[in-house]
């Protein structure tokens, strides 16, 4: 197969949901008809589960299981499906959003009786605003949930999404009879026994053929009818080219547990979901079909054998072909590298390769070279943008609990904020530390990992701090910006890059410094230009 054709064989994407909507199962199923996987419960949950002992524990045993899991990859009918892992764990959100720098496009899981959920909406909101292409699986047909029309309203509203239903249930919950597939006129009818079977649709063009009251009764045909009609009178009918630039999002429904309107949905992403897409960089957009290689890091993995420092850095190849023992710059460093050990993923196993195409992801082996965000290329200079750190929520100073261990606590601190676990400021007056997180758990995450991976322990000091706010002077040597500088300086910091951060107490704060100092702008992600 020619290069051209593997790229367009590729579909690179991520499942987001909120926990429990059902994005474990669906993957689950997805890889039973790649033939990836031979039984449902084979993927383990790498979700934190409920009621254990200590969240932080799980979180340690969830970090072993997502290595296997953080691609998944199979084919279906030629196609090559990658799928990237994004933690449902509102804590692990950071975790998500950088996920979705490497995915070309997502599904959204809701589930039918929840609604719309408060993680669902934060994380289309980034999609959102990358015009990432969506697709929504309304999940769980099979309980009694929300009215179809009412929850394609709350999709709208919420979300903000344009929805075309391509596929509509007839009935639900315990009259749930099955689903009119609009995309592939056909109907996939509802057997609640056949658990883990594939139930091909029988094909049905015409509603109006009284046959239709034969298979699912003169009531449900009758209802079926109604809804397909007012669907035809709202929404409008689907068109790719708006689906592909984020303008319309197509709506399937279905019951991944019962296997239920997952092939419907699968069959429809091959057939509509973007190929790998090209990426902006610092200098250009990069096209995935150029003959040389780029790729970034979107996610390392550190330290998984206690005994020996292994990190695993994970690259979206944006274009070209990845080449085993082929040097590439490393950009930021300009560092020649080779790599003689790159990982393919599979289902749930990786492989070493010797060529990776565009859209798909390789996992390196790393001593401590990468961080996130870093470019790889054949010797271009440029670096892709759009991976930038968002403020976290809780801030601690950070302090050395072993004074004998100084060295090693500021090893840790650096590796794990490399990995992205956290984000590391330094007070510029006095050179203190403040770590900033998006959820409390990670605090224990990191005193924990710093004791059992570098030796070195540090105890927590609270500190007022409401937002991260990166600081963009309009001009460097105006008086307003030695005056602000002058002013806050208790609160000024610097980022892991050098960047400048002022750390607000409140929002009130933020909302003074800006109106006294209108030059001075503040900024809640750390890429603003
Ligand atoms: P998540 O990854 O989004 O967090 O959700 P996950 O797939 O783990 O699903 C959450 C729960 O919802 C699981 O039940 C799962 O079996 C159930 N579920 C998923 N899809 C459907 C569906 O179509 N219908 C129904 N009725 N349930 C569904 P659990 O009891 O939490 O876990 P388990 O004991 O079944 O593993």
């Amino acid at each position: 197969m020619d290069f051209l054709e593997e790229i367009k064989r590729r579909r690179t994407f991520g499942i987001i949901s909120h926990p429990d909507a059902g994005k474990t199962t669906l993957t689950e199923k997805l890889l039973l008809f790649g033939g990836a996987i031979q039984e449902a419960g084979a993927v383990k949950n790498n979700k934190i589960k409920k009621g254990a002992t200590s969240d932080f524990m799980e979180i340690e045993r969830q970090r072993g299981i997502s290595v296997a899991t953080s691609v998944l990859a199979f084919n279906y009918q030629g196609k090559k499906i990658n799928i990237l892992d994004t933690p449902g764990h509102k804590d692990f959100a950071e975790d998500t959003f950088r996920t979705l720098t490497a995915v070309d496009s997502v599904i959204v899981v809701i589930d039918v009786a929840k609604g719309v959920e408060e993680q669902t909406e934060k994380l289309v909101e980034v999609c959102r605003m990358r015009n990432i292409p969506m697709i929504v699986f309304i999940n769980k047909l099979d309980r009694e949930g929300k009215d179809a029309f009412d929850l394609l309203d709350e999709v709208e509203q919420k979300l903000k999404l344009k929805v075309v239903p391509l596929s509509f249930p007839i009935g639900m919950g315990y009259d749930f009879k099955g689903i009119y597939n609009i995309w592939a006129k056909k109907i996939n009818l509802f057997s609640g026994e056949a658990k883990q079977t594939v139930s091909e649709g029988v094909e049905f063009t015409d509603v109006d053929n009284p046959e239709l009251d034969d298979i699912v009764g003169e009531k449900a045909a009758n209802t079926l009818r109604e809804e397909l009609e007012l669907v035809r009178e709202v929404y409008p009918d689907f068109n790719q080219e708006k689906y592909l630039k984020g303008e319309e999002q197509p709506v399937f429904f279905g019951s991944a547990l019962n296997n239920f309107g997952v092939k419907e949905l699968l069959d429809c992403f091959i057939d509509i979901a973007p190929t790998p897409q090209p990426k902006m960089s610092d200098t250009r957009l990069v096209d995935s079909k150029e003959k040389k290689f780029t790729g970034f890091v979107f996610k390392i993995h550190a330290n998984m054998d206690p005994k020996h420092r292994d990190r695993l850095a994970f690259v979206k190849i944006v274009s070209g072909i990845f080449k085993r023992n082929t040097n590439y710059l490393h950009v930021k460093m300009g560092k020649k590298m080779k790599f003689s050990s790159p990982n393919a993923f599979f289902a749930e196993k990786k492989e070493i390769v010797d060529e990776s195409f565009p859209g798909d992801i390789v996992g390196l082996h790393d001593t401590g070279n990468f961080k996130i965000g870093d470019t790889l290329t054949e010797g271009e200079i440029l670096e892709f943008k759009g991976i930038p750190s968002f403020s976290p929520e809780h801030f601690r100073y950070v302090n050395n609990a072993d004074p004998m261990k100084s060295k090693q606590l500021s090893k840790g601190l650096d590796q794990l904020m490399d990995e992205g676990v956290a984000q590391l400021f330094t007070i510029d007056m006095n050179g203190r530390k403040v770590i900033g997180t998006v959820g409390a758990l990670q605090f224990e995450v990191i005193q924990y990992r710093l004791e059992h991976e570098y030796g070195a322990k540090c105890a927590y000091e609270n500190l007022n701090v409401h937002k991260a706010c990166w600081v963009e002077a309009e001009d460097p040597n105006n008086d307003e910006f030695k005056e602000f500088k002058r002013v806050k300086q208790r609160y000024l910091a610097k980022d892991k890059k050098g960047q400048l951060v002022f750390l607000a107490d409140s929002a009130f704060t933020v909302q003074m410094t800006q109106s006294k100092y209108p030059t001075v702008k503040l900024h809640f992600v750390s890429e603003f230009k």
